[in-house]
Parts: structure tokens; C-alpha cells; sequence
């Protein structure tokens, strides 16, 4: 009945690309395994975006535990390298070793006091007519970092002081760093010039050293942790020389801090190093960049819009995000206030035309189903979706998508057995109360 199974090698899959192609998106692309109404599925959001089917090439994943989201990103990031494609991945379960070990690279490894620092500070190189300044996107960063983990917003008294630091260490003309001209300003250095500012900044705003002191004294001290409390030893000093960049796939593991109350802030440092990392490549083919367990940073409103803004720039640098999350209500969770929520969720999923989604409560399916533009036969469908099937909406068009893995893609996505052998965490995920009925297994 119906296509046979997909098997190639990554060698063969180049050739049989041409002949995959009666998939409702065309022929150009990764296959990504059979569209349950016939034929094979194919997709590349690149290709999509420049023939102008897709305003945007992001995409975000929807689906309880279990369901066969990451295995999915996991062999879409392998054949997308068929292409040329680079993939660079937010990593907080240090689930994506396998896949970086079949291609022969190392995860970096992040924890607190270990070997490896990025600097979350670092700014992507300048480009002419591009709206990238870095003392801007540096002060919006570490705003939202210090409200999400104070859990509020800031005050327009202590964004200024935020604003006015970070103007401090980042040189006369705010862009120090661009160009490679001098080194980007690291968090300590911040947090010192909040801590003690400067006569010139607090005359700026009319105010006394004290009292600029005194505004930006909480801000300090949150962001303090990052450099010398709990978190100290990630993303306080410059980023260590050494970190291979170039290679088909850069994985920042910080399985060390998963279960850390932190994790959000700690992933948006992540994200925020490999954004502007990513900027500063020489691209000729495009990157695919991976927030996986994205809840974590979307739980917090101040970080993900931040998260939101940076997809809107990396648009320019030939970036395809991706954000994988259980499910809508992760953007929509803590700390605002309803028509916040609502909107930051329809921000991103603006942001992200191509929406993958695997199987989610019933209830959930109907609060999400408007945001994503679900048919009521699609809201049906969605909570009886098997494993390793999904409903994907691509721009206006649906397609009920079978994801195929190959025997060697098998080997490197089996979370099921890592968790029997080795107690990794995988079900028990903190933070979201949906810890769920969680693997339900195929059929
Ligand atoms: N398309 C598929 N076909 C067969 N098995 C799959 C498929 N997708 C995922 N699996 C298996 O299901 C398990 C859970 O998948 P995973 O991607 O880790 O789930 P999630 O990220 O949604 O929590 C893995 O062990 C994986 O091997
Ligand atoms: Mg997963």
C-alpha cells in the first residue's frame, strides 16, 4: 500500500531528491517522509522564501512528549546538510550528542565553572545599512534577561541604567566590538558599571552617581548571578578561543543546568552567543538554528520577546529558526497579562510561518486552534495524531506528514532508550506542568 518506506544513504538522497517530487510544495528540498494523502513529502523553507510561498523560513514544532518532535529536527538538520546547510542548536537535554557524533563533531558543553565561556555579549560584525547596533541589541538582551529573572518588568528608571552601562563598556561610538575592532564588553564589566556608574552617565539623565547607582542596583545584582553566583562560569568572560564554528553542526549542550530554575536565562545567553555567532559567518548556504525545549525561554515573556526580535534580524543573515515547544499555551504562560500573552504568541507565530504540529490534549488543541489557523476537522484530527505524524501548515496549506527515519537516523534520535538505560531525564520536565502521559508510543 501506498510509498514504501524511505531508505537512503545521506550519499544517495542528493540524486533521489529530483524524483520525490509530487509533493504538494515542489520538488526542491529535504524529504521529510510521505504525505498521508500520497506522495512523498519535500521541504525546504529557504526555497520557500525566495520563491515567495513563505514570508519567512521559521518554523515552530507543537507536541506533547514523546511525540517525535526532536527526532524529527534531529534528521531534518542531517539531510539538510545534504544541501550544504549548516545547523547550530540550542541543546538542553544534551539529546543532539548522538547526531553530532555521527558527524564527527563535539557538542560544547556548558556548565557552571567549566572550560568553555560565551560571551552573550558578543556582537555580530557590522554590515552597511543594517539596522545592527550593537549597544542596542546588547542593552535589549540584558533587559530581558534581568526581567525575567527578576519576574517583572523592568522600570523605565532601571532600563536607563541598563542602557546607559552597557553605553559605558561598549566604547564612544557604541560599536566596539564591530569589526573585530576591540573586544566586545563582558557581563562583569556591566555589571561593575551599574553597580558604580559613571559621573558622565548619571549627568546625561540629570540625575547623581547615587541615585543612577540606586536605579540599576536590582538589575545588577540579578545579573550578578551570571558572574559570580550560582551560574557563574558560562557567559562572564570573554568566549574562549577554539570553538570550532566551522563545521556542518555546532550543538551547545547545557544538559549540566537543565533542571536549573535558570534555564531560561541560561538558554537565551546561548541563543544569544549563536545569534550573533551566526551573523558573523560567511554564509553561503543558509543555517538552521534549533531552540529545542524552547518553553523554557517562551515561559518568560521579557525573554521571549527578545527570542521574537532576534528572529526578525536573523531573517537577514539567511537564518531558518526553529523553536520546539509541547505546546501553544508555553507562549502564553507567566507574566503578563492576557492580551500580552496573546500577542506575543500571535508575534511569533507570525514570525514562524511553517507550523509542525504533533499531537496535544484535546483542550489545548482548541485554545491553539484559532492562533494557528486550524480547520475544526484539523483541530479534531490533531489530539489522535500517532507518533512521528504531524499536521504540518505551511504558509495557508495543511499537510498530515508521516515523518520516515532511515536505519541510520534511528540510531542517533532513540530517546526511549537513553532514558532506559541511563535514567536521562526526559519525561519530568520542570517548569511546564505538563509532564503528561508521555510516551504512548507508535500506533
Ligand atoms: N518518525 C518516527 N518513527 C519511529 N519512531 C520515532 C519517530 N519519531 C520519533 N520516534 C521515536 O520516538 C521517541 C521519542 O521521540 P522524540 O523525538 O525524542 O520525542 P519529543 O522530542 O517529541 O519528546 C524516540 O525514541 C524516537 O526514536
Ligand atoms: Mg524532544
Amino acid at each position: 500500500m501506498g510509498v514504501p518506506a524511505h531508505q537512503a544513504t545521506t550519499r544517495h538522497l542528493g540524486a533521489a531528491y529530483p524524483f520525490a517530487s509530487e509533493a504538494g510544495l515542489g520538488g526542491r528540498g529535504v524529504l521529510i517522509g510521505r504525505d498521508l494523502l500520497g506522495g512523498a513529502f519535500v521541504y525546504d523553507p529557504f526555497e520557500l522564501y525566495r520563491s515567495g510561498l513563505l514570508t519567512n523560513p521559521n518554523m515552530v514544532v507543537f507536541g506533547q512528549i514523546g511525540r517525535g518532535k526532536s527526532a524529527f529536527v534531529k534528521t531534518y538538520l542531517w539531510r539538510q546538510a545534504v544541501f550544504g546547510r549548516r545547523s547550530w542548536v540550542v541543546d538542553p537535554k544534551g539529546e543532539y550528542t548522538a547526531l553530532a557524533q555521527a558527524w564527527g563533531v563535539e557538542p560544547v558543553a556548558l556548565r557552571p565553572g567549566g572550560h568553555v565561556r560565551l560571551n552573550p555579549l558578543d556582537a555580530p560584525p557590522a554590515r552597511a545599512g543594517a539596522d545592527d547596533d550593537g549597544t542596542r541589541r546588547r542593552a535589549e538582551l540584558l533587559a530581558s534577561l534581568a526581567a525575567g529573572s527578576l519576574g517583572r518588568s523592568l522600570a523605565p528608571t532601571e532600563r536607563t541604567a541598563v542602557e546607559l552601562a552597557v553605553a559605558d563598556v561598549s566604547g564612544p561610538d557604541g560599536r566596539a566590538a564591530a569589526g573585530g575592532a576591540a573586544p566586545a564588553p563582558t557581563l562583569p564589566q556591566v555589571v561593575d558599571a551599574l553597580l558604580m556608574p559613571k559621573a558622565s552617565s548619571a549627568a546625561a539623565i540629570r540625575t547623581t552617581v547615587d541615585a543612577l547607582a540606586a536605579d540599576g542596583r536590582h538589575v545588577a545584582l540579578e545579573l550578578r548571578r551570571l558572574v559570580a553566583g550560582d551560574l557563574q562560569g558560562m557567559f562572564d568572560a570573554a568566549t574562549s578561543p577554539g570553538i570550532n564554528l566551522s563545521g556542518p553542526l555546532v550543538v551547545l549542550d547545557l544538559s549540566a543546568v537543565y533542571h536549573s530554575a535558570a534555564l531560561g536565562v541560561i538558554m537565551t545567553c546561548a541563543a544569544a552567543w549563536l545569534q550573533a555567532a551566526v551573523a558573523g559567518l560567511e554564509l553561503t548556504a543558509g543555517v538552521v538554528v534549533v531552540v529545542d525545549e524552547a518553553w523554557a525561554i517562551l515561559a518568560n515573556v521579557a525573554v521571549a520577546r527578545w527570542l521574537q526580535s532576534s528572529w526578525k534580524l536573523s531573517r537577514a543573515w539567511g537564518v531558518s529558526n526553529i523553536a520546539v515547544l509541547h505546546r501553544l499555551s508555553d507562549l502564553t504562560s507567566a507574566g503578563a497579562s492576557g492580551s500580552e500573552q496573546v500577542g506575543l504568541a500571535q508575534g511569533l507565530l507570525a514570525d514562524s510561518e511553517t507550523r509542525v504540529v504533533y499531537a496535544q490534549p484535546p483542550g489545548e488543541v482548541e485554545r491553539a486552534g484559532e492562533l494557528l489557523g486550524l480547520s475544526s476537522t484539523e483541530t479534531e484530527l490533531v489530539p489522535h495524531l500517532r507518533r512521528g505524524v504531524a499536521l504540518w501548515k505551511v504558509g495557508a496549506r495543511s499537510f498530515l506528514v508521516q515523518h520516515r527515519l532511515s536505519d541510520i537516523e534511528a540510531a542517533f534520535v532513540d530517546t526511549d532508550a537513553r532514558m532506559m538505560a541511563t535514567g536521562v531525564p526526559g519525561t519530568g520536565v520542570p517548569g511546564t506542568g505538563d509532564t503528561g502521559p508521555a510516551l504512548t508510543g507508535p500506533g
